[in-house]
């Protein structure tokens, strides 16, 4: 089952609180410049991707917003296939200069409206998601957003943004992967109905040889690869998964873990393998910028 080509409808959408159905697998585009971006989404559109997940401070929305008006999706029945979710610049929080990013970000991507935007770091050493906030009520209530999500929020983030704006956001997209799984964010999360997004959701590649081998052996045993044996751990979680490759053939693997199940004892080794270090920056003390 490794490597076809994935028929689309067998990604499932996960529901949120507010009813929007997010595919559970979408295509991360960070890292990857203006003018390389727009094959790699084309070829993720042809591979089956129905969810891509960008954001203002990858700085190549213009190269996603290529890619979709070249493969036909900024318009009519294959855009409503389809899902986009862009990140608000930290530098740009705020209501009038979050508005200001919104429609630029909207026309680099030749849209009318984006599937999810979201506040893309907390940064509570300057916080302004309570305003920002309001920018994306009114945003969403313009039809121009249809759901509205943050990312690296950690529980003490969500319960001021709740406390100043009364609302949870549907999403919350964070660091998770076998050595970091964040069950205390995950847990609050669950608790109060916002969905799970994994980014790094291998760690950057370092995961696909965690436990000292535990991954790989688990891969053989299904004939399936590393990557896939992680994924289909996440999938198996509930968790979203947004894994980047600027590779046809591993796009097309990272979408393709609906052959096969984990048994409870290999899902169970991964869980083991939990740790105390991150891949990428803490949340109380990173901005973007
Ligand atoms: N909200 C945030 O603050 C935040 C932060 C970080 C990331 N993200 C999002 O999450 C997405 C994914 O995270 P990430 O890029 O950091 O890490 P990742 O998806 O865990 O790993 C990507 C790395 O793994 C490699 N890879 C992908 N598929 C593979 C496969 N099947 N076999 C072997 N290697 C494979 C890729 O190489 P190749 O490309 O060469 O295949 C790349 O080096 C980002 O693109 C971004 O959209 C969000």
């Amino acid at each position: 089952m490794t490597n076809g080509i994935t028929n689309p409808a067998s990604v499932p959408d996960i529901t949120l609180a507010d009813g929007c159905g997010i595919p559970q697998v979408g295509l991360g585009v960070l890292r990857i410049d203006d003018e390389g971006v727009q094959p790699v989404v084309e070829e993720a559109l042809a591979a089956g991707y129905r969810h891509i997940d960008g954001a203002a401070g990858y700085n190549n929305e213009g190269g996603v917003g290529r890619a979709l008006a070249a493969a036909g999706y900024t318009a009519g029945e294959a855009r409503a296939s389809l899902w986009v979710t862009t990140k608000l610049r930290d530098s740009e929080q705020g209501y009038d200069s979050a508005l200001k990013a919104f429609d630029r970000q909207l026309g680099l991507l030749r849209l009318d409206y984006v599937d999810m935007y979201m506040i893309h770091w907390p940064t509570p050493f300057d916080w302004r998601s309570g305003e920002t906030w309001k920018a994306f009520v009114r945003l969403r209530g313009e039809g121009r957003v249809k759901t509205l999500g943050v990312c690296n929020f950690l529980p003490e983030h969500l319960e001021r943004l709740h406390a100043e704006t009364g609302e949870w956001p549907t999403v919350n997209q964070i660091e998770l992967h076998p050595t970091w799984q964040q069950r205390e964010v995950v847990a609050f999360c669950k608790a109060h109905g916002i969905a799970v997004e994994a980014y790094s959701p291998m760690a950057r590649g370092s995961d696909l040889n965690a436990g000292g081998g535990t991954i790989g052996r688990i891969a053989a045993a299904h004939g399936v690869s590393p990557a896939q044996a992680i994924l289909r751990w996440h999938i198996e979680n509930g968790t979203v998964i947004i894994p980047k490759s600027v590779h046809a053939d591993r796009q097309r693997e990272n979408l393709d873990l609906f052959g096969f199940a984990l048994t409870p004892e290999e899902h169970a080794a991964i869980d083991a393998l939990d740790g105390p270090t991150r891949a990428g920056h803490d949340p109380l003390t990173f901005t973007y910028a």
